[in-house]
């Protein structure tokens, strides 16, 4: 596995891979089962597969989150190099926004609700880093998971909307043993926080009445940012202590 700490660097190598169908998965790092479960799937479906670690500031509302964001940038590499990545690029803030930020991708419906209405600004920062990353991959296929259920949804319809040549391939949410969805997120929970934490997926699972869902979700505990059904799915943002957890099911 080849690691590239530049754009430069991987546009250089891509030169190089004239015509090989690139799989290509971009993350924020703290990676863990969810992930590379991602980058399994495009190493089977492609012949090379392109990983990006980059703690996107933009999509941050809070500073504070993106100053705790977790960062193992050489276990992350590890992992990675076991899992079938042919390449990591770690790009700096400076190569991927060369306008610092003065253009932006915003979807104006369906990323102004859920997370887009908890975190104003979240969506323009994903879309606009995500374009910028497919769009230098070069990749054939890309691959996000079910566990941001919005995001992936608006990727989709953006690479649809500019025409964008590239499959983007959704896979299901990966969960710990007691089922807590993985996120890297999770290792900032408290013991007695990580304890509680699969309850939102418990209670979430038993598919009840909206209203009674989220009084059970109190009761436990959790601080509701949202709990909302749309689309035959319910989606839940929950917060113990600073920790935001998200999660969704099918109904
Ligand atoms: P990040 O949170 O690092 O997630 C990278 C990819 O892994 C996303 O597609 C996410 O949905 C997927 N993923 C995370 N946890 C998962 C789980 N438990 N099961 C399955 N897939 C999981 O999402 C982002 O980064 C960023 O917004 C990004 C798209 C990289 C843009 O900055």
């Amino acid at each position: 596995m080849k690691i590239l700490n530049s754009v430069q660097e991987w546009l250089t190598e891509r030169e190089s891979l004239a015509g090989t169908p690139i799989g290509f998965v971009p993350t924020m790092g703290a990676l863990h089962e969810g992930h590379l479960s991602l980058v399994r799937k495009s190493a089977e479906e492609n012949k090379v597969t392109l990983v990006s670690i980059f703690v996107n500031p933009t999509q941050f509302n809070n500073p504070d989150d993106l100053a705790k964001y977790p960062s193992q940038v050489d276990k992350d590499v590890d992992m990675l190099s076991k899992s079938g990545a042919d390449y990591v690029i770690l790009p700096t803030f400076e190569q991927l926004y060369p306008d610092n930020y003065r253009y932006k991708v915003t979807e104006n419906d369906r990323a102004k609700i859920l997370c887009g209405k908890a975190r104003p600004g979240h969506f323009d920062g994903v879309l606009t880093v995500v374009m910028k990353l497919l769009n230098l991959s070069g990749a054939r296929k890309a691959y996000f998971g079910e566990k941001d259920y919005q995001q992936l949804e608006l990727i989709r319809h953006m690479t649809e909307a500019f025409f964008l040549p590239v499959e983007i391939v959704g896979m299901p949410i990966v969960r710990e043993k007691d089922g807590l969805a993985m996120s890297s997120r999770n290792m900032r929970l408290t013991p007695k926080q990580r304890k509680l934490a699969p309850q939102l997926f418990e209670i979430l699972h038993m598919k009840q009445p909206i209203d009674l869902t989220k009084n059970q979700l109190e009761q436990s505990g959790f601080k509701v940012d949202y709990l909302e059904d749309h689309e035959k799915r319910r989606f839940a943002a929950v917060f113990l202590g600073d920790v935001r957890l998200i999660d969704n099911v099918e109904l």
